[in-house]
């Protein structure tokens, strides 16, 4: 038995982005906050997020733009604490910021800004942060929670479980929330990496050839649609439409992808009309990269001049453009997912203030709780929103 046995009100498992804030607005409501974190430094994440610019939140957040299994959980959190609402303290910080597209927010410098300013805020509230210790222990009796680290043990009322999911375990990113919400008796929604890579196997490899080439599409699973940019890879496909339909794809399904979005009906029997003479390969390469037109036309078969082609092959042809079917035959992973859809099931949670329905003192925050975002800042807005939820109840 250890000499010390240090007390808080709130021990954070997890300095990430809704462990710090979830420690600043609970050590600022004057509760003693421990903040661990087995990595050298707080907020690697954030770091490398946005590529080094993090985009930090989206204006656009709505509940309809978050994966869960219970599509309103979200919703209370999110309200509370708005885009607008992190703008604020951005702005409070003096750090600068600009608006890329689709309401995605990043800084104008770099993302160490925003780990800076939620240590500073952590700071004003006093919290203690704990870095490079893994929490060996863990137990609960008598309503406390008790935590050792490097051979002390901490006991506190309520233990937040802010380590978030295992997308790029090369970074520290481990499973360990998912485990120890079992050991609660949490139910956890079977994790799976999302906003990925899709990758390609069978015919489809013959498109592997296109590494490197983009095109903005329109990609389509079931009856979800994302239009934006898609970027051929050497091992499928990748880019933000395709990232943003994998979090909803399914193994063993196809993705359909419109390479010519917004073409009227009937616009390459018009094209005949008016370019008799010219090919396929010619008209889709006045909106494609050249390199795609010609492996569409050749896959589609038509080398001929349009005049030699019937308007039924060209409505066809228009058909298959329109809604491309790749049945990818995997992801890239969590080596390159962004995030990890599932997580604790909302269920357990109350989604009022993230504590456990069933574990009095137990919270879950972040991208460990079943609640995924869109790309784009989305998962940022989750962090902040579900981290000041529990700050403000612990
Ligand atoms: P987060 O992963 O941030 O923090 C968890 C913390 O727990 C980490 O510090 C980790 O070291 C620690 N930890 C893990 N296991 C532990 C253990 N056993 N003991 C102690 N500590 C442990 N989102 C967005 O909105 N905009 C963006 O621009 C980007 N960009 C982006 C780029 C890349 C490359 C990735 C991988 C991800 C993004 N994201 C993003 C997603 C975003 O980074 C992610 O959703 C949030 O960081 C989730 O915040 P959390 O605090 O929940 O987990």
């Amino acid at each position: 038995m250890p000499s010390t046995m240090p007390s808080h009100d709130a021990i954070i498992l997890g300095a990430g982005a809704a462990g710090l804030m979830c420690a600043a607005v609970a050590g600022q409501r004057g509760k003693r906050v421990l903040l661990v974190d087995h990595a050298d430094r707080p907020g690697k994440k954030i770091l490398i997020s946005g590529g080094g610019r993090c985009n930090f939140t989206n204006l656009h957040t709505a509940p309809d733009r978050f994966l869960s299994a219970n599509p309103h959980f979200a919703k209370s959190a999110l309200a509370r604490y708005s885009p607008q609402d992190f703008l604020s303290l951005v702005e409070r910080h003096g750090i600068g910021w600009h608006e890329k597209t689709l309401g995605q927010l990043f800084c104008d410098g770099s993302a160490k800004a925003i780990v800076e300013m939620l240590l500073g805020e952590c700071e004003r509230g006093g919290v203690a942060l704990h870095l490079g210790h893994a929490a060996s222990a863990i137990d609960h009796a008598d309503g406390r929670f008790r935590v050792t680290l490097g051979g002390v043990v901490h006991d506190a009322p309520a233990l937040v479980i802010a380590t978030g999911g295992p997308s790029i375990p090369k970074m520290g990113a481990t499973g360990f929330a998912y485990d120890l919400a079992r050991r609660f008796g949490l139910k956890v929604v079977e994790p799976r990496p999302a906003l990925v890579p899709l990758t390609l196997g069978g015919d489809d490899v013959l498109f592997r050839e296109l590494s490197g080439v983009a095109a903005d599409v329109v990609a389509r699973t079931g009856k979800t649609a994302f239009r934006e940019a898609a970027l051929f890879t050497h091992r499928g496909l990748s880019g933000p439409a395709i990232l943003q339909i994998s979090s909803y794809w399914k193994h063993g399904t196809p993705v359909g992808i419109d390479f010519l979005p917004g073409r009227a009906q009937g616009w390459l029997r018009e094209a005949k009309r008016a370019q008799p003479r010219s090919t396929l390969r010619r008209q889709l390469a006045e909106a494609l990269p050249e390199r795609l037109a010609v492996t569409l036309a050749e896959r589609l078969g038509h080398a001929d001049e349009l005049s030699a082609l019937t308007d039924r092959r060209l409505d066809e042809a228009e058909r298959t453009l329109s809604a491309w079917s790749f049945t990818p035959n995997g992801t890239e992973g969590y080596a390159k997912a962004e995030v990890t859809a599932g997580g604790i099931a909302t269920a357990e949670l109350s989604s009022q203030t993230m504590q456990a329905k069933r574990v009095q003192g137990l919270y879950g925050v972040g991208e460990a709780v079943d609640v995924t975002g869109w790309l784009g800042g989305y998962n940022f807005q989750w962090a902040w929103a579900s981290g000041v939820a529990a700050g403000q109840s612990l």
